[in-house]
């Protein structure tokens, strides 16, 4: 590792097991300003990436137990350039169109490189992952906005129509009480009531689409509990197994919100799609050491995962709906990492990890 970060000037990890190409790119950036820190492996490149910012990092495709792909996918969100020699294109390709890393693999390199292709090129990706990290900043702030929203008219909803609707029931009760010898009045009343019954019923469920207000006053695990329950009792054909294991009864609102909503989710598609005969939804709080390597590995880490054994569907990010692109960005905005794994046939298993302090 060399060099100290100067303010205000990007600081990009080079990782090749090469030690000249080290040196040759490390010196063309920093002949341009630009901070290098030099590794020459995964494990060491993602230890870099757990104690200090990188704005962006060049990943050599072909190295020893650790492939660029393969570090670029655990040190999630870091942007990524990759490099090879040029009688490996169908390594690079492969690697720039890799799926999992999505607009976080930037461009790549192909070794022998001058310093102005290099400097061109990284200046290039820097704007590229200032511009991903502005989405981010974005999605985080939307996404908060439209949880508020929801909520603020879910409130407005159960407090003004709710009560509303009391004011009804309670009125036609006591006109139904007080004119108990009129057939012609009881039949009307008697309407009123049920629909008002009706309605009661359906903006209860409007309400607990737009915000799940039971987490408030019982607790995320409770209010799984009860869902899954509902669900067993709607899908009969299928059943359902819920295991909670840590401490979760004292997480941020943000954070059960957000599991709340991706159990629903997924829910709500195994019941829709997967023909499924066992659904196993495991949440565990627990110590991240073990982590894989993952980016977050030094914090505690809630885990959820949600596997079924339907029919499964090929996972394409045109076939996303806005379902699971809402599950995936949820988990973004926590700085979590989502995975989707489906094969027809084979079921789906889906995992997110959450990191904190
Ligand atoms: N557990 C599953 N088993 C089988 N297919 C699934 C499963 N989950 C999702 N899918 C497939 O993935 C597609 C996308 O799901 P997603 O939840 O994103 O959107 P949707 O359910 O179609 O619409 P929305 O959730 O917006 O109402 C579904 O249409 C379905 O074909
Ligand atoms: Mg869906």
């Amino acid at each position: 590792m060399s060099n100290e970060k100067t303010i205000n000037e990007p600081t990009i990890l080079v990782v090749d097991d090469d030690e000249i190409t080290r040196s040759i790119v490390s010196k063309y950036l920093e002949s341009d300003g630009i901070n290098a820190i030099t590794v020459s492996n995964g494990h060491e490149a993602i230890l870099v990436c757990k104690k200090r910012h990188i704005d962006l990092a060049i990943l050599d495709v072909q190295m020893p137990n650790m492939n660029g792909i393969e570090v670029a996918r655990r040190i999630d969100p870091v942007p990524v350039v990759f490099l090879s020699h040029v009688e490996n294109s169908e390594t690079i390709l492969e690697a720039i169109s890799e799926r999992s890393l999505g607009p976080r693999a930037i461009s790549y390199l192909v070794k022998p490189i001058s310093k102005e292709e290099t400097i061109r090129a990284i200046r290039a990706a820097l704007g590229v992952a200032h511009e991903l990290e502005e989405m981010q900043r974005l999605l985080e702030t939307s996404t908060h906005a439209l949880e508020n929203e929801k909520r603020a008219l879910s409130r407005e909803i159960h407090d003004q129509v709710g009560q509303e609707l009391i004011g009804i029931y309670v009125d036609t009760k006591a006109i139904a009480k007080t004119t108990s010898d009129r057939v012609d009045i009881k039949e009307k009343t008697d309407r009123i009531i049920n629909s008002v019954d009706t309605i009661q019923r359906t903006i209860g469920g409007i309400i607990h689409t737009l915000y799940p207000e039971d987490l408030d006053t019982l607790g995320l695990r409770k209010c799984l509990e009860m869902m899954i329950t509902q669900w067993n009792k709607r899908f009969q054909e299928c059943e359902a197994k819920l295991l909670i294991s840590g401490e979760i009864d004292e997480l941020e609102n943000n954070v059960d919100v957000m599991i709340y909503r991706t159990v629903q989710e997924a829910m709500n598609n195994i019941g829709k799609y997967a023909k499924a005969k066992n659904v196993a939804i495991e949440l565990r709080r627990r110590k991240g050491e073990d982590d894989e390597g993952y980016l977050f590995s030094s914090k505690d880490i809630l885990q959820l995962s949600i596997n079924d054994d339907g029919e499964g569907f090929d996972i394409d990010e045109a076939n996303l709906g806005i379902g699971l692109r809402g599950m995936k960005d949820r988990v973004k905005v926590l700085g979590g990492s989502f995975k989707i794994d489906s094969k027809a046939g084979r079921g789906t298993k889906i995992r997110v990890l959450i990191p904190f302090d």
